[in-house]
């Protein structure tokens, strides 16, 4: 794997801020491993907390590819692997006047790549982040299948025979966990669950993200999130993703703009703001 910059904890940090993105020292160990193992690596943290990222500012870092599967209810196979091309195998057909061969059909000429097969099929010499986002949401079958690819890298495409990544790509699964995942596909993983940040940190990381923000901003909107993070009663809980847009929203409005009135940068059920509003949760920040 030339993923050489990942090649300890700090490099690992290192690799991952360059790209804006600060993770906390268990992170950066569970990526280091995740690369120096060549093992998958799991992870699982409420909405918004930057699992999605960390594979892109992976790739980003390493120069490598970034392949993505992105999960939903029904995804299957063909979706996730291959296809065969229908209107281009008709066209083949119509032109040849049905003198074609079935196996001329099922060849590579008509197969259509899936990220899954992409990530096999990738060219050694360059490296590839796989990440196979929000798992999930997928169901059990895909699962199933899913233990199968992460256990040998390998498919078998019944036309073709069996295809073998030469070189395992990094993987990083995400899930929101609105549902237990598989034990034994837990057990293929390295797993780490990514917390909200501490205060210090979710202020770096709104610094390193948003250039030119003031420490006044930085501040007042960690402290907000911290307090409805904290409230205890809501319904949904902003992420680092709302963090930052709050305080993109300050900058633009002025950085004393009243926090009330913007919470709907940070709070998407009609509850949740009626509540913050109601028991002054963010009086005096
Ligand atoms: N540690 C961090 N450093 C820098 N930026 C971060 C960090 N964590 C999150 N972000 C930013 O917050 C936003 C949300 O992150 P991301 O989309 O990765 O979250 P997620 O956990 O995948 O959310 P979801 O569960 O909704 O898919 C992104 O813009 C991301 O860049
Ligand atoms: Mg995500």
């Amino acid at each position: 794997m030339t993923l050489t910059y990942v090649a300890s904890v700090e490099e690992a940090s290192e690799a991952l801020a360059s790209q804006g993105y600060l993770a906390d020292r268990p992170l950066a160990l569970a990526v280091h491993l995740a690369v120096a193992l060549e093992q998958p690596l799991l992870l699982e943290g409420e909405a918004g907390v930057g699992k999605t990222e960390v594979a892109r500012a992976l790739a980003g870092a390493t120069g490598a590819r970034l392949i993505r599967l992105q999960c939903h209810e029904g995804i299957d196979v063909h979706h996730a692997v291959y296809d065969w091309d229908y209107p281009r195998q008709l066209l083949a057909l119509r032109a040849a006047e049905g003198g074609v061969d079935e196996g001329e059909l099922f060849s590579r000429r008509f197969l259509l790549r899936r990220p899954l097969l992409d990530a096999l099929e990738a060219d050694p010499a360059n490296p590839v982040v796989l990440l196979i986002d929000e798992i999930d949401r997928a169901d059990d079958e895909f699962e199933a299948f899913l233990l199968e690819f992460l256990a040998d890298f390998a498919v078998t495409i019944p036309e073709l025979g069996s295809v073998r990544a030469e070189r395992p790509p990094v993987v990083i699964l995400t899930s929101n966990r609105t549902r237990e995942l598989h034990d034994a596909l837990k057990r293929r993983c390295l797993y780490h669950w990514i917390d909200y940040p501490n205060a210090q940190l979710e202020r770096a990381i709104v610094h390193a993200r948003i250039p030119g923000v003031s420490e006044t901003i930085a501040n007042r909107v960690v402290t907000a999130v911290g307090r409805l993070r904290e409230h205890g009663d809501l319904y949904k809980l902003p992420g680092v993703g709302e963090t930052l847009v709050w305080a993109r929203a300050l900058l633009a409005l002025g950085e004393d703009a009243d926090l009330d009135e913007t919470l709907g940068v940070a709070l998407k059920v009609h509850e949740d703001v009626q509540r913050v509003r109601s028991r002054s949760v963010l009086d005096g920040v």
